[in-house]
């Protein structure tokens, strides 16, 4: 008869751990904030800027034509339109709610931000259509970047968030399939319209491909810089 295993090295392990007799603890935090925009500030009419996006994407030929010549799928405005909150009241209005979200992430953040302040540097429109993918990236130069979503039709995509740490981990397993969420090597949220995510801006991203069968996929994203 094969020796019982009570204290082989699983075993132990496990206990070890319950018995909380290690201090292991999680250092250098990746921060995500997740919030309804309306709770801070005035509140956005979610289909007023859906309305908003797609008749300044109809008028904007020369965003139309960045996006074919740059094979970028469906519409952005980042390279076409510097100015939204000037242009469009609904864009001030949000960049003003927006302000207030990053503000609120900057205190739990902890940053030391001197005599300086985080400021709105860009904020543009993207519409995604089905099958369309933005492929992964980060926002260099900026401090803060995040997204608001407009229109979230079923099966529109998560958005996938990477540990900025992959480059390290040549020779590190894979992680279990039941990992806790800040052990994971990609992290995937599902925003609903009229929610904000926030992040710092190195923090490498992408939306996979948009499953909805025949709907776009909209939002509003944007960077703060510290000046
Ligand atoms: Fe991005």
């Amino acid at each position: 008869m094969p020796p019982t295993n009570s204290n082989g090295p699983r075993t132990l392990i496990i206990s070890a751990l319950k018995r909380g007799m290690s201090d292991i603890k999680s250092l250098f935090a990746t921060r995500l904030y997740h919030a309804k925009l309306a709770e801070l500030g005035k509140s956005i009419d979610a289909s007023e800027l859906e309305t908003s996006c797609l008749v300044i994407a109809d008028d904007d030929e020369a965003g139309q034509n960045w996006c074919e010549e740059n094979g970028y799928p469906g519409y952005t405005s980042y390279a076409s339109l510097t100015d939204l909150p000037w242009r469009f009241p609904i864009f001030a209005d949000l960049v003003k709610v927006l302000d207030a979200h990053v503000a609120v992430f900057a205190k739990d953040l902890q940053f030391d931000l001197g005599d300086k302040a985080l400021k709105l540097e860009d904020i543009w429109i993207n519409i995604l259509p089905p099958g369309g993918i933005h492929t992964s990236h980060i926002h260099p130069h900026s401090v803060i970047s995040g997204t608001t979503y407009v229109a979230m039709p079923e099966g529109a995509s998560a958005l996938k968030l990477e540990d900025p740490r992959s480059a390290m981990m040549m020779a590190a397993p894979p992680r279990t399939k039941d990992a806790r969420e800040e052990l994971r090597q990609f992290i995937y949220v599902s925003p609903a319209v009229s929610d904000v995510l926030l992040w710092e801006s190195w923090l490498r991203h992408e939306v996979p491909m948009n499953m909805a069968e025949d709907e776009e996929r909209i939002s509003v994203s944007f960077n703060y810089n510290w000046e």
